[in-house]
């Protein structure tokens, strides 16, 4: 499929999905997230695709949802634009293969709680993250009350979606909001490599790691151990299981099929 606002391409088993709206700083508006969902719909039915990036480039990775889009919008087409935003957002947290966030220049707004969406999240030195809807008189509507709390906890996400304030790499990575910073020149390099690691992992118990730690964390602790046991136990019907425990003892790398 084309996609006017996306650039898309694979590498070996590592599916590289770029925003591409420079002039715009990469803001979002409701066709790149449409664009974005149905991609990550073509991502998920690719066999070959066993981890996904999605970064904005070199200079920027998003500033947020296009503000002039937004403008004239009633109550009823925000609350349109709110559900694309959340739908292509939980499309990347139910999406069976791990997708790094690779982070450069500001993540703003929706650009920042794309990023909350990705399991991962790689920053170069000059990031800068914040939620600043409160100054436009709004505030996050793709997730972002939700998503940035339950990763951050309340009091900082409290801090910085009141205040709008823009923090930087080194601040983010206090906070726990990224994984790791690199530098600029290395950003894709690092973000690859990292991809191709988690590449050569069980897809199944990824897979498996991926909804234990998202749909456990949205229940209590009792149901989600109890998830956590289903998900273990089920894993023990896979090749891949008998694979990685053979390998140990034959001590040798496992080579992980996804079945
Ligand atoms: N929407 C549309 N256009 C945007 C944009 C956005 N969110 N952010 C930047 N742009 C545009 C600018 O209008 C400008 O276009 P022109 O050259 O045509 O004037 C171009 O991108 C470059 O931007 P700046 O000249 O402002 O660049 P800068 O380096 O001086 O500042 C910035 C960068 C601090 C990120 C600043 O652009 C900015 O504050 N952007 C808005 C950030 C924001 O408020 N994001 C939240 C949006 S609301 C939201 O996201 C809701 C939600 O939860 C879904």
């Amino acid at each position: 499929m084309e996609y006017k606002n996306l650039l898309y391409s694979k590498e070996e088993n590592i599916a590289l999905i770029t925003l591409n709206r420079p002039k715009v700083l990469n803001a979002l508006n409701l066709e790149i997230i449409t664009e974005l969902h149905n991609l990550l719909d073509e991502v998920a039915m690719d066999e070959e695709v066993k981890a996904v990036i999605i970064t904005g480039g070199e200079k920027v990775f998003a500033a947020g949802a296009d503000i002039p889009f937004m403008l004239g919008l009633t109550p009823t087409e925000a609350e349109k634009l709110a559900t694309a935003f959340h739908a292509t957002f939980d499309r990347i947290e139910s999406l069976d293969k791990p997708v790094i966030a690779a982070i450069a220049g500001f993540a703003l707004g929706g650009g920042c709680e794309l990023s909350l969406a990705c399991d991962l999240r790689l920053a170069t030195e000059d990031a800068k993250f914040g939620q600043p809807e409160i100054n436009l008189g709004v505030i996050p509507g793709a997730g972002g009350t939700q998503r940035l709390s339950r990763l951050i906890g309340v009091a900082r996400s409290k801090d910085l979606i009141y205040t709008g304030k823009i923090i930087d790499a080194q601040t983010a990575l206090s906070y726990g909001l990224v994984n790791e910073i690199v530098s600029n020149e290395d950003l894709l390099a690092k973000a690859k490599k990292l991809a191709k690691g988690l590449a050569s992992k069980g897809p199944v118990a990824l897979a498996a790691a991926k909804k234990a730690i998202n749909y456990g964390i949205e229940v209590d602790k009792y149901t989600g151990n109890c998830f956590e046991r289903q998900c273990f136990a089920l894993l023990f019907s896979t090749q891949d299981q008998k694979e990685g425990m053979n390998a140990f003892l034959e001590k040798r790398k496992a080579q992980f099929k996804g079945n």
